[in-house]
């Protein structure tokens, strides 16, 4: 299975126009070798598949990579053709920063830049997450892009609206570490028998003892939350949520998430969808289950949910019900985005960023697991 880490180390952007043989939507991912980073992009018209590139401050350029292109028929009103363009860039010095541009002699990309993954075991990333950022009103996109261009993030993780891809993301390669984190799509049915399927046999084979001792944290990323305390009629406000339970009302019975998740040990279950920040105790069944009452986060006996959507966009803010449900720990509709650390396999670090408040941290625990997997839950 191909595993992809979505890595948006963000350089300049550059709105260029979609003609021709221009390359468009340039974005890189992590094909699961640490020594490897795959390029991908459109274009309108088909032409080569090339990468140029070299090592930050060495001689611009000096390495040349070629792959090969598809043609991708967009499901809208035009069916308008794309060809999506993949390079593997391959033997990589670790944790080194790259420099690249794609595209062909019929035209080149803007120059991005991108960090090659570290081998240590014991390396820490640091990740930047949120939901529901668009184009309109993206109010933290200034304060993120800054930070990025600053190195504060490894990885950008965007709990996006509707991702064509389906899935995956993954920090398989970085041993010990990280755990996989799922891309669930926007949920709709079609699409959930097609991907629940996939989501348990990937968890299942995350969750095997030689996997977890390797990579023991398990995070899932996923549009529409199961929990939320939101005021709007959103399936999270149900008890019965479509995505927590399923439903039975259709044929076949739509499977829900809350129970698949349980079983695998999920430790963390991002989610956005809400425009607002909400974090819960440890909960399963709407139930509570605290490690402790005075160190909920320590052994928690029940995966921790975080819904993140408050990036900005359009719709602007959601609000609230008056009095929180008990699973309900922390509140804000401040807009804002989550930083997250995966300190080493117990500890792993998550801070909430006001935005309106300048960048004020308003949120944070610590998360940690002696033990990984559905036994921590007894
Ligand atoms: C791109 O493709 C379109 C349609 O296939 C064609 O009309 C146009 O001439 C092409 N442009 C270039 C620059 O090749
Ligand atoms: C592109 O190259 C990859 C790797 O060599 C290969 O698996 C794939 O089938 C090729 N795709 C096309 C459309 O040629
Ligand atoms: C990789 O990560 C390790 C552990 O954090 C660190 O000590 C090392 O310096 C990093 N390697 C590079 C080349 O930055
Ligand atoms: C669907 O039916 C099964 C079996 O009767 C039951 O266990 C489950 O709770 C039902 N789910 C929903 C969403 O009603
Ligand atoms: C879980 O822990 C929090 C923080 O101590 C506490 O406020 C809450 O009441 C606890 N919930 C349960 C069910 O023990
Ligand atoms: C992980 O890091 C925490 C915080 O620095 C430390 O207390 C803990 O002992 C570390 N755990 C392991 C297994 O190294």
């Amino acid at each position: 299975m191909a595993l992809l880490l979505l890595l948006c180390f963000c350089g300049s952007i550059a709105a260029v126009p979609p003609v021709g043989s221009q390359p468009e939507q340039v974005h890189i991912s992590y094909p699961g070798v640490s020594t490897s980073m795959v390029v991908t992009w459109t274009t309108v018209n088909k032409t080569e598949s090339v990468v140029e590139y070299g090592v930050w401050g060495g001689k611009l350029f000096s390495h040349t990579a070629k792959g090969n292109s598809s043609v991708f028929i967009n499901e809208g009103p035009e069916f308008r053709a794309v060809y999506i363009h993949r390079v593997t860039l391959s033997q990589l010095t670790p944790a080194a920063p790259y420099v690249y541009h794609c595209g062909s002699d019929a035209g080149w990309s803007d120059i991005f830049y991108f960090t090659s993954l570290n081998e240590s075991a014991s390396f820490s990333p640091r990740f930047a997450l949120f939901g529901d950022m668009g184009n309109e009103n993206p109010q933290s996109l200034s304060r993120l892009q800054k930070e990025t261009q600053m190195g504060m993030y490894d990885a950008i993780l965007h709990i996006v609206i509707s991702p064509t891809t389906g899935i995956v993301l993954a920090c398989r390669d970085t041993r010990r570490i990280c755990g996989t984190v799922y891309f669930y799509l926007e949920y709709g049915l079609d699409l959930l028998f097609r991907q629940y399927e996939w989501l348990r046999a990937d968890l299942e084979e995350a969750n095997r003892p030689e996997n977890r001792a390797q990579r023991p944290w398990i995070i899932t990323m996923g549009h529409r939350p199961m929990y939320c305390s939101n005021d709007d009629k959103d399936d999270c406000t149900q008890f019965q949520s479509y995505v927590r339970i399923g439903r039975n009302d259709t044929k076949p019975a739509a499977p829900g998430l809350e129970d698949l998740f349980y079983q695998y040990g999920v430790d963390l279950e991002l989610w956005a969808h809400e425009h607002t920040y909400e974090r819960l105790w440890p909960v399963y069944d709407y139930k509570v289950f605290n490690g402790s009452s005075e160190e909920p986060y320590v052994n928690p006996k029940a995966p921790v949910h975080i819904i993140t959507g408050s990036a900005g966009c359009r719709e602007k803010h959601d609000g609230f019900i008056p009095k929180p449900r008990d699973w309900s720990a922390f509140r804000s509709t401040d807009y804002g985005y989550t930083r997250m650390r995966l300190i080493n396999s117990t500890h792993l670090y998550l801070e909430q960023v006001s935005d309106d408040q300048y960048g004020k941290v308003i949120d944070q625990i610590t998360l940690v697991k002696e033990k990984h997997g559905p036994d921590a839950w007894h």
